[in-house]
């Protein structure tokens, strides 16, 4: 049988597939999608890898962003069925953090360099567009050299306007699966994937730098839908994508489903990496939960961004949405150094820098 030859071959910004010597293919195809989730062939594999490892260090060199993370709440008014603090989870232990509170760990993180702050935290209704603004605008006022994440779920346009007034840069909402039977699978009747889109559009058209993304293996995904997935990104040409493995939390329905792989979520990273250039694309904890080396490997697909968590020691084990997460050591904020250890081994260094996305402007903010 003759030898198929496969090789990726990048020519400024069209990214091409050799299979054989004569059918060639764009990276913006579905159908190399497909082979490049599904091959066996461990050089097409390597191939993927080192031309996303060469996409990467053409827009960013070899700077892995650090971001600070602060999980504000854990309170929470959706009952996703795989995330650990929806509503119906009786046992987690809630809390929230004052304004006091965050402001006190955006002080820590900025000693300790970080220039992005991500906000992230269940839908809590407490946290009014009123109290909110707020928080952004003090955070801005104090720190207008930081760039400000929002993570907090589905909102109406004008909420998310006004958070944008207020200071926020940047929205990470994944929107977990493009597939509408798929995350009726995921999600009770009372959420939508039309409303998660309608939310990802409003957010860009704001002005947001916009996050995407998935979960890996979560519970009923196929091959198909993950080429949906890479479709609907294709479309919304996010800042930003999330993606990390499925991993399974004891108290909520999901709680016997396996864990999404290694392997496919960095065969993932690697392919967005190609697709969206420059995108910032993080190593997730989940990712890092999942393998010890899971974020080594993440980078060396591609990723270019860690999230290490700043929020008060006390809480940081509340904010579970699965079991086993990792939350001391480089996964800490006052990791930092060991998180650039860790990096460097594999050839690269952390940035504390804001790390907007390569040839995005950057908005002036009074
Ligand atoms: N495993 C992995 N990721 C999860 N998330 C929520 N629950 C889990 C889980 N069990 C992810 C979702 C959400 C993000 C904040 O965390 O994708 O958007």
């Amino acid at each position: 049988m003759k030898r198929i030859i496969i090789k990726l071959v990048i020519i400024t910004d069209f990214i091409a597939i050799y299979i054989g010597d004569d059918v060639m293919l764009d990276i913006k195809d579905k159908n190399i999608w497909r082979e490049l989730l599904t091959t066996d062939n461990p050089e097409l594999l390597e191939e993927l890898y080192s031309s996303a490892r060469i996409v990467q260090k053409e827009h960013y060199g070899n700077k892995i962003f650090a971001r600070g993370l602060i999980e504000f709440t854990n309170y929470c008014k959706n009952d996703c069925y795989y995330c650990g603090i929806r509503r119906s989870n009786r046992d987690a232990c809630r809390y929230r953090l004052t304004k006091e509170q965050i402001l006190s760990c955006c002080d820590s993180g900025y000693k300790l360099g970080f220039r992005t702050f991500v906000l992230q935290g269940g839908e809590d209704g407490y946290y009014t567009d009123e109290r909110l603004t707020d928080i952004v605008y003090s955070i801005k006022s104090r720190y207008p050299d930081c760039a400000i994440t929002l993570s907090v779920g589905e909102k109406n346009r004008e909420s998310y306007q006004k958070y944008f007034d207020a200071g926020a840069d940047r929205y990470l909402l994944r929107h977990e699966t493009a597939n509408t039977d798929h995350y009726r699978l995921l999600h009770p009747q009372e959420m939508s994937c039309e409303n998660r889109k309608r939310c990802l559009w409003d957010l860009k058209e704001i002005g947001y730098q916009v996050g995407a993304g998935i979960m890996v293996g979560s519970p009923g995904q196929t091959i198909e839908h993950i080429l949906e997935d890479l479709e609907f990104m294709k479309e919304l040409q996010p800042d930003m994508v999330g993606i990390g493995p499925f991993l399974p939390h004891h108290a909520t329905p999901f709680a016997n489903e396996s864990a999404g792989t290694l392997d496919m979520t960095i065969r993932l990273l690697a392919i967005t990496r190609l697709l969206l250039p420059e995108v910032l694309l993080p190593a997730t904890t989940a990712l890092g939960t999942l393998d010890p080396t899971g974020r080594e490997k993440g980078v060396l697909a591609g990723a270019n961004v860690v999230m290490p968590n700043l929020s008060p020691e006390s809480v940081r084990e509340n904010y579970l949405l699965y079991d086993n997460k990792l939350c001391t050591g480089s996964e800490a904020a006052e990791g930092l150094r060991m998180l650039d250890e860790m990096m460097k081994r594999i050839g690269y260094e952390i940035s504390l820098d804001r790390g907007d996305r390569a040839g995005r402007e950057v908005r002036e903010w009074h």
